[in-house]
């Protein structure tokens, strides 16, 4: 867009987001240079605040020292936009490249030991960058860097609630759908369950709710999906046991983003039949949720991995989406599950991928090694819950991978697979970082899966934030 039409949008201020690409790569976005002139306040984020600095004639430059993860971000001038903020605290950065001169009349506001520009601004022209992401949830203080800049610097006022997104979201389900009949994809989880009371509240009996049994579902979560939508919800509940099909299709497939296609157009197709068997259902409902929509790669971000719920569908597929939650992170989610009066326990059950156990299978998923899995994964779960982390924990699960390692047992000579812990504590997904379990628990978790999922003679214990690691394994 030029300046000239953004200043036509009248926009109270303009945020550069950061981006996977280098200011001095070919095809780097850039903005229009009339923009900084407009008196339109800009916040520049991680690349945003890179590209204002190079715009400007400031410099940026591979230094060689990137920072990943938490930070320590020290102040080095006042600023509005640090109100508050102790001198020093930890900040979450993710950036190859550093600004190391700031553009002429920008003063520099804080540093850190490998960016010596961590927060730029010129104060007078409203223009704003920091190097780090105050938008995630490790960040300290993060939140009010941005509440500085939209209520101080641009004049907004906060005006978006719960409700509101409750309201809002039930007018768009109703004048979509019409009269016509929706079905939805139950998987169990928060978001599928929050997007179908969504539209129930919106559409009633217009809904049925359709689970699909893939074989890559955790230890009895068929009989917990009956017993919470079928007799405490009274709803429409189709059960569909699929278990074959999908081990069928996913026969010798390794590559994780080729098992995330078969897995989505499997589902979908699996979709479509229970449809033709529903009098005229249109539309299906699905829980996607913002950072899925992201991840799965708009026009600029990365292609990170499809997303079963996004990227995993077929192009020739023959309904129309209802995706309530699309713009909602995981913890609004959540107060709106709460805020629709769904139990609490559904709620705040951590997050489980669309295509399942899968991801968490390394190499080739077969019923046997979704069985070992599943097995380890609810020892997992149990010990966590026993020990009392389970809610602090954003998501806490077993991986099986495809190596195999020698141990002993019983005298016995052994070569089997390894199962790794994942833990990780987050608030949105967007970040994540592993959680510090005390010693006697991951004691306990590992020596009872051993003892007690057959197949598994090693347990190892993941010790990677996200970035750079993802959290789920594939
Ligand atoms: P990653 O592994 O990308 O995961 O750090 C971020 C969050 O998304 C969940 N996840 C998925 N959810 N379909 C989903 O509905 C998917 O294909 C999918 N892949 C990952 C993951 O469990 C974590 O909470």
């Amino acid at each position: 867009m030029t300046a000239a039409e953004i200043s036509a949008m009248q926009p109270k201020g303009v945020i550069l987001s950061g981006g996977p690409k280098s200011v001095y790569a070919d095809v780097a976005p850039r903005i229009d240079q009339e923009l900084f002139a407009t008196g339109i306040p800009i916040l520049g984020i991680c690349y945003g605040a890179q590209l204002l600095t190079a715009q400007l004639g400031g410099t940026v430059a591979r230094t060689g020292r990137g920072e990943y993860g938490r930070t320590p971000l020290t102040l080095t001038a006042a600023t509005p936009l640090f109100a508050d903020r102790p001198s020093v605290s930890d900040v979450w950065m993710s950036h190859a490249d550093s600004i190391v001169a700031a553009p002429d009349g920008f003063t520099v506001t804080a540093q850190s030991p490998d960016a010596p520009v961590a927060a730029l601004e010129d104060r007078d022209r409203k223009i704003f960058g920091v190097q780090f992401h105050p938008e995630v949830a490790h960040t300290v203080r993060g939140q009010e860097v941005l509440e500085h800049f939209l209520y101080d610097a641009c004049g907004c006022l906060p005006s978006w609630t719960h409700t509101s997104i409750i309201e809002t979201a039930v007018e768009e389900i109703r004048a979509q759908v019409g009269d016509e009949r929706v079905l939805c994809a139950l998987s169990g989880g928060v978001d599928s369950a929050v997007a179908a009371a969504l539209v129930h509240k919106a559409v009633g009996d217009q809904l049925t709710c359709v689970f699909v049994d893939t074989g890559l579902m955790r230890a009895s979560e068929g009989e917990q999906v009956e017993q919470a939508f079928r007799r405490q919800f009274h709803v429409d509940l189709v059960h569909v046991k699929a278990a074959d099909r999908f081990f069928s299709v996913l026969d010798g497939v390794t590559d994780p983003e080729a098992k995330r296609k078969a897995i989505g157009e499997t589902f979908i197709r699996v979709f479509e039949e229970e449809a033709g068997r529903i009098e005229g259902a249109r539309f299906l409902v699905q829980g996607t949720l913002y950072p899925d929509v992201i991840e799965s790669g708009t026009k600029e971000a990365a292609r990170i991995k499809s997303h079963h719920n996004v990227g995993g569908l077929p192009d020739d597929m023959r309904f129309d989406l209802v995706e309530p939650l699309h713009l909602l992170f995981k913890d609004e989610v959540r107060a709106v599950g709460e805020e629709l009066g769904l139990p609490v326990e559904l709620v705040w059950r951590q997050p489980f991928p669309g295509p399942g156990l899968a991801v968490r299978i390394v190499g080739e998923v077969t019923p046997e090694r979704a069985e070992i899995l599943r097995g380890a994964d609810s020892i997992v779960v149990e010990e966590i819950k026993r020990a009392g982390l389970y809610h602090d924990l954003w998501q806490s699960f077993a991986v099986l991978l495809a190596v195999r390692s020698v141990g002993v047992m019983g005298d016995e000579r052994t070569y089997a697979y390894p199962i790794v812990i994942r833990a990780v504590t987050s608030d949105d997904a967007m970040t994540a970082d592993w959680a510090r379990l005390p010693y006697d628990l991951l004691e306990t978790m590992s020596s009872r899966i051993i003892n007690e999922v057959p197949g598994v003679n090693r347990v190892a214990f993941d010790v990677t934030s996200k970035p750079p690691g993802t959290i789920e394994w594939e």
